[in-house]
């Protein structure tokens, strides 16, 4: 049991002990959620707000706090003193300390980690790129938010299933052929993958202004890729393999993989039964040609299923996909890592799903964010205004490596290192906010190895690890604990004792920058230790405590990095 859940039983039992006759009383578990931790240490390690405890007590917080502070006794808590309204908790300090790193101790790797999710699956619907497009800056969010959020309920011991759905269905696809066919060539597109594909589909729209006869080429096309014409297959099946393989580098630079990779052509023949189940069920009307689910009682626009000229729709193919999922994977929690841009959609896919009278529609959640911009500058496919990802991640590479010749002349291996950093920088910067809110990306403050980064993170990770190459003879003594009782050992230990609750926050919020957060505060805390005290120095048991503190401290910023995908170099 951690103190917080310790301190939180105590006061339960404080409160019966004092009011046995009180009724509407919190939990302990609840009582473990009010408790909060001070802004200022002045006001000790824990404060419990007594103001929810006013109504089923009948008495003022101020009062209720002095009553349980007054009948208080406990060894883990030095002292603890009323203050308007509040408990402030003050604890023993070196017990503190011996708890949290013998429980570090017995975790090993794995501190934080739980098996809560045993037994249950989430299946995470991210990056979800789409064919003959190249990778740009704009799909960065979903690729690492989504490989985050599995990272974290995999460490929860949820079983997760990635998927990402290729946007691999659409009449554009028709035009593409029609283009390759009219003034592309296969050595052209070998040799140029998707940016040839791009320059392809632009030229399509330049000549159909001329000549609109195009337009039905193109649609000819997509019709034949419909029926199965092996050629029309041929040609499109060579176009996603080309894209896949662009993306591979992209994937693999970023350290991100998928268990499956059914996009919307998957769902092509499985979407007749989920049409006609909805006109079974009474859901289907028609309208101005169309076939749509009404969703006015819900004020949203109705849903489009089938379109005038009878061809499905996105949103036809994420239901029958999210169908396809429960049935096969029989998820408890299906997430789609999406901009926020598609909402609407989400909630007409998930209300539709509803109304079909699928109970498990609520176990699907949009996990939107925000967009991107670069350097001030906002991007928009259409005005060719975009970043691609492979050239962004190679640029951070190299200016990396510029760093590191300079910093660190003498490091061996410069192009690994500079690799882990560059790329990190980017997916710090990814997840560093709210995942609501927008991102202006800024390679000075990507790359800045003093300020909230990526490299800062890694930088410190690497301090540990030099320290600990030091130490290396101070192993045999047993760690006298007192000696992380000053203010800065205990700033780092509140930090690392509130890891296993920020994981679990990550995945109820599905918020992978508390995770950025928590391990930007334990650098901040550890470098502030490592500045104010000489950890090699001193008694051997004193220097052992010390020692156990910045493995302790190594260890958990690892492991954070891990959780949102970052490396974590030994030597910068
Ligand atoms: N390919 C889409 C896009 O790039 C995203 C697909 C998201 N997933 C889904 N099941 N709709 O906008």
């Amino acid at each position: 049991m951690d103190i917080m859940t310790r301190i939180a039983a105590l006061t339960a039992e404080c409160i019966s002990t004092l009011w046995p006759e009180a009724q509407g009383l919190p939990s302990a578990e609840e009582l473990r959620g009010l408790l909060a931790v001070p802004p200022d240490p002045a006001m000790g390690d824990y404060a419990f707000p007594c103001f929810r405890l006013a109504r089923p007590l009948r008495t003022a917080p101020p009062k209720i706090a002095e009553a349980l502070c007054e009948a208080w006794s406990h060894g883990d808590v030095a002292s603890v003193s009323p203050v308007n309204g509040y408990m402030n908790f003050f604890l023993n300090r070196e017990n503190f300390a011996r708890e949290i790193m013998e429980t570090l101790a017995a975790a090993g790797d794995r501190f934080g980690s739980s098996d809560e999710g045993k037994g249950k699956t989430v299946c995470l619907d991210y990056s979800s790129i789409n064919i003959a497009k190249r990778f740009h800056i704009g799909h960065l969010s979903t690729t690492m938010i989504g490989h985050s959020l599995k990272r974290i309920y995999d460490y929860l011991g949820y079983t997760t299933v990635g998927i990402n759905h290729l946007g691999d269905w659409g009449t554009q696809f028709g035009k593409m052929i029609c283009a390759y066919k009219k003034w592309g060539s296969e050595e052209e597109v070998a040799r140029g993958g998707v940016a040839a594909l791009e320059a392809l589909y632009v030229r399509f729209h330049e000549e159909a202004e001329k000549d609109p006869s195009l337009e039905d080429e193109g649609r000819a096309w997509f019709k034949k890729i419909e029926d199965g014409d092996e050629e029309a297959l041929a040609i499109f099946s060579w176009f996603k393999e080309i894209t896949l393989k662009d993306a591979a580098r992209v994937y693999d630079m970023l350290g991100v993989s998928f268990d499956s990779y059914a996009g919307e052509s998957f769902y092509i023949d499985k979407m007749e039964p989920v049409i006609q189940e909805l006109r079974d069920k009474g859901l289907l009307t028609q309208s101005e040609g169309a076939w749509v689910v009404d969703l006015s009682e819900d004020d949203m626009p109705p849903c489009l299923i089938i379109k005038k000229d009878g061809a499905t729709i996105y949103a036809t193919r994420d239901l029958t996909a999210a169908i396809y999922r429960q049935n096969t994977y029989h998820f408890d929690r299906c997430l789609y890592v999406v901009a926020y841009q598609q909402d609407l959609h989400f909630r007409q896919v998930f209300r539709v799903l509803e109304k079909m009278g699928y109970s498990w529609a609520k176990d699907c959640v949009h996990v939107s964010f925000g967009m991107v911009s670069f350097e001030g500058a906002a991007l928009s496919t259409r005005k060719g205004n975009t970043v691609h990802l492979e050239d962004l991640l190679s640029q951070a590479v190299d200016k990396a490596l510029e760093i590191i010749r300079e910093k660190s002349p003498d490091l061996e291996d410069k192009e690994a290192v500079a690799r882990q950093v560059g790329i990190g920088a980017v997916i710090y910067t990814d997840l560093s906010n709210n995942r609501i809110k927008d991102i202006d990306f800024r390679w000075d403050r990507a790359l800045n190895f003093d300020g909230e980064s990526g490299p800062y993170v890694q930088y410190t990770h690497a301090r540990c690890c030099s320290v600990l190459r030091k130490a290396q003879d101070f192993s045999a003594a047993a760690p006298d604990w007192s000696a992380l009782t000053d203010d800065e050992a205990q700033a780092l230990l509140r930090l690392i004792s509130r890891f296993p609750d920020v994981i679990r926050d990550a995945a109820d919020k599905y918020e992978p920058s508390m995770i950025t957060r928590a391990v930007t505060d334990i650098a901040q805390a550890f470098n502030k230790y490592y500045y104010e005290h000489r950890i090699l120095d001193g008694e051997p048991a004193q220097a052992a405590a010390r020692i156990a503190l910045t493995d302790a401290a190594r260890r958990v910023i690892r492991t954070g990095l891990w959780l949102i995908g970052i490396e974590a170099p030994e030597r910068m």
